[in-house]
């Protein structure tokens, strides 16, 4: 797959060029996203367990994969369902007027009924129960009073802590009506996390996902993130392997059966420079062109992989119903 040139055909089939279709600037734009002011931290009832950070205030930089047991794995599996159905109730609040921190707030009670800690919260200092990226944030936008604006984009990233376990997941949702090429970066998007997850085999080196994922991306006109990859998750939130979702040449960690991971590429409209913004952790586009991600917490079997955040009807982060994108021609 070629990346695309500004001059070529559009890659959907329309009969025009690449830059006055899905590659249209002018459309993608968008105004810089201002860091809104945040609310306390929301209380979590004392008979919710924490993870260990919570209490010592320290993350540990743990070199171990996640392989999980007959023990374990139920366990992993009930945290990332809990994840996939925070999720989903977060998604359906996404709405134009509605700001990040109600989003939060329903993220929050949705933990909570559930039995379950939001692992964002306090981790690190972090102090809130989700992450909300709009538009040219890329990951880790902290949820504050910004009402979403029709034409937006959001991430939202949850991550619930359960019977010991970590389960990761996280969506791109549309905000009202928005045009056709920012629609179509969600849905590129969308589709790379789902070829990046079918391209794992135990046995297989671990760069196949991100040769899966960047080849793809950029036949459409968008560039992926180097810098954040896909991490081991299940009894410790960020462990070994790191996930390259670019194409990583160096690379030579073996899948394995029974390993848990993410795979969460973030997808880029414009230019790859960001900076870390004054709240210590919103991942800002320099250019303000909009990036979208899409995650979820699989698990090596003997087969491939198996996504893990799902909800007991199987939709997930990347499912069509849980995010309103129509697909584009193939
Ligand atoms: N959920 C994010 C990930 O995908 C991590 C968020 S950490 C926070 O790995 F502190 F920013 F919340
Ligand atoms: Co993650
Ligand atoms: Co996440």
């Amino acid at each position: 797959m070629e990346r695309i040139r500004s001059n070529s055909p559009c890659w959907c089939g329309a009969n025009a060029k690449y830059k006055r279709c899905h590659g249209d600037r002018r459309l993608l734009r968008r105004d810089r996203v201002q860091i809104g002011a945040v609310g306390p931290p929301r209380p979590v009832p004392d008979h919710i367990e924490r993870p260990d950070y919570v209490i010592t205030g320290t993350v540990g930089t743990p070199r171990s994969y996640q392989i999980q047991d007959d023990e374990s794995l139920p366990r992993l599996r009930r945290a990332c369902r809990v994840a996939a159905e925070v999720l989903q109730e977060a998604g359906r609040a996404v709405a134009p007027g509605v700001t990040t921190d109600e989003i939060d707030a329903i993220a929050h009670r949705a933990y909570i009924e559930r039995g379950a800690y939001p692992s964002d919260l306090h981790y690190k200092g972090f102090p809130k129960s989700v992450c909300t990226s709009v538009n040219g944030v890329i990951c880790h936008g902290v949820p504050d009073d910004r009402p979403l604006d029709d034409g937006d984009i959001v991430n939202v990233d949850v991550t619930a802590y359960v019977e010991g376990m970590h389960g990761d997941t996280s969506a791109t949702f549309v905000v009202g009506a928005v045009d056709e090429p920012t629609r179509a970066l969600v849905e590129t998007t969308r589709q790379a996390t789902l070829r990046g997850i079918d391209a794992v085999r135990p046995g297989e080196p671990i760069r196949r996902i991100g040769e899966a994922i960047e080849p793809f991306a950029r036949s459409r006109g968008f560039t992926v993130v180097r810098e954040y990859g896909g991490h081991g998750i299940g009894a410790t939130f960020h462990a070994a392997p790191q996930v390259h979702h670019h194409i990583a040449r160096h690379d030579t960690e073996r899948f394995q059966v029974g390993m848990s991971f993410t795979v969460e590429p973030m997808l880029l409209s414009g230019g790859t420079s960001f900076t870390q913004a004054d709240d210590g952790w919103t991942e800002r586009i320099d250019d303000d062109m909009p990036s979208a991600q899409f995650e979820h917490t699989v698990l090596v079997t003997e087969a491939g992989a198996e996504i893990l955040t799902v909800t007991a009807d199987g939709i997930g982060a990347t499912s069509r119903t849980s995010v309103a994108v129509p697909a584009p021609p193939a």
